[in-house]
């Protein structure tokens, strides 16, 4: 198992030899290592077992060092990293060439991101380099929002886990990029679309082509818990009969299941309450004595469209 702790000079000197450091963000715990070290990056994808195609987001300090790590910075999406960072949006931009090619998977352009947590954000400002960090787990499972879920699947693999507390966003951030100057969103995520369109105007949101080997965040199949996943909305799956089942809920637990085997979300229906909760969730019922999981879906508003897209993706 991995050392816990607040430690910040620790992390930073681990991070330095090369190290896996696991770090919290606002959305999930990310697996950290120096971006701009091939050897380094190649242990975060031997850790998670996580294939050379699926890119990495890299994590900075602020806008003047993502200005070191790309060719252009377009006005559009200037504008969005003033309004947004620190917070859950990657923005894909040009990279330079001293980005590693195996950040990126081979791709020209680079996911950036300033992840508003105090430790990490302060750990990111006494580094001489930026953060390769996806999130913390083993690839294709549901992601940690806790330095417990870290060490449950990862402790034997990284040297350190910076304990930030319980993520309070809970979903992984929004990635946006451009075509053609115009604005497409790849993952829905922590920043709901209504939140970026005052500044983006209309997005295009392009999910899955499951055929796009770039991006495997983008795979209808991710975010998995190994149990079963049936999906619906609370009238449908109170009408399943299901005598073993555990169930994810949005506000009102399901009929004829006991208590113990319920996880409710959000009792009040709010939908950044539900998202903090979702994956510890899907953790507790992949662990707890139950056949299979009924998962409700949330209304398709807000924070609701990610949640529902991790839900169909973990269902898949
Ligand atoms: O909230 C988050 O984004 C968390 C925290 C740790 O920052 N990170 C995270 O990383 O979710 P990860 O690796 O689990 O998901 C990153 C996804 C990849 O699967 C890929 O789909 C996409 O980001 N991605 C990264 N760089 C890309 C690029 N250059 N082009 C297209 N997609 C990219
Ligand atoms: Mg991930």
């Amino acid at each position: 198992m991995a050392e816990i702790g607040k430690d910040i000079d620790r992390a930073r000197q681990l991070l330095m030899e090369g190290r896996l450091v696991a770090i919290p963000t606002e959305t999930v715990y990310g697996l950290a290592a120096n971006a701009l070290d091939e050897k380094a990056v190649l242990e975060i994808f031997k850790a998670k077992n996580r294939p050379h195609f699926d890119p990495l987001i890299v994590h900075i300090s602020g806008i003047a060092q993502a200005k070191t790590l790309v060719e252009s910075f377009p006005d559009k999406a200037r504008a969005l990293a003033n309004r947004f960072w620190p917070g859950p949006l990657t923005i894909l931009l040009p990279k330079k060439e001293l980005v590693p090619d195996l950040v990126t998977s081979g791709l020209n352009t680079v996911g950036l991101r300033c992840p508003d947590h105090a430790l990490t954000l302060q750990l990111l400002q006494t580094l001489p380099f930026p953060l390769a960090a996806p999130s913390a787990n083993p690839f294709g499972y549901v992601s940690p929002t806790t330095p417990q879920h870290v060490n449950e699947q990862l402790g034997d693999k990284v040297a350190y886990i910076l304990d930030g507390g319980e993520c309070r966003v809970g979903i992984e951030s929004t990635i946006i990029g451009f075509e053609s100057m115009e604005p497409i969103v790849y993952r829905l995520g922590g920043l709901a679309l209504e939140s970026l369109e005052p500044f983006t105007g209309p997005l295009h949101v392009q999910l899955h082509s499951s055929s796009n080997p770039h991006a495997p965040g983008q795979l209808q199949s991710h975010y998995a818990p190994r149990k079963k996943i049936v999906l619906g909305t609370h009238d449908q799956l109170a009408a399943q009969d299901h005598p073993d089942a555990g169930a994810i809920v949005f506000r009102n637990p399901l009929p004829g299941i006991p208590p113990r085997r319920q996880v409710v979300l959000s009792a009040g229906g709010n939908l950044e309450e539900a998202a903090q909760h979702l994956f510890a969730g899907l953790r507790t019922l992949d662990k707890a004595d139950i056949s299979l999981i009924l998962a409700e879906l949330v209304p398709e508003t807000g924070l609701g469209r990610a949640i529902n897209d991790r839900l169909r993706r973990a269902a898949h």
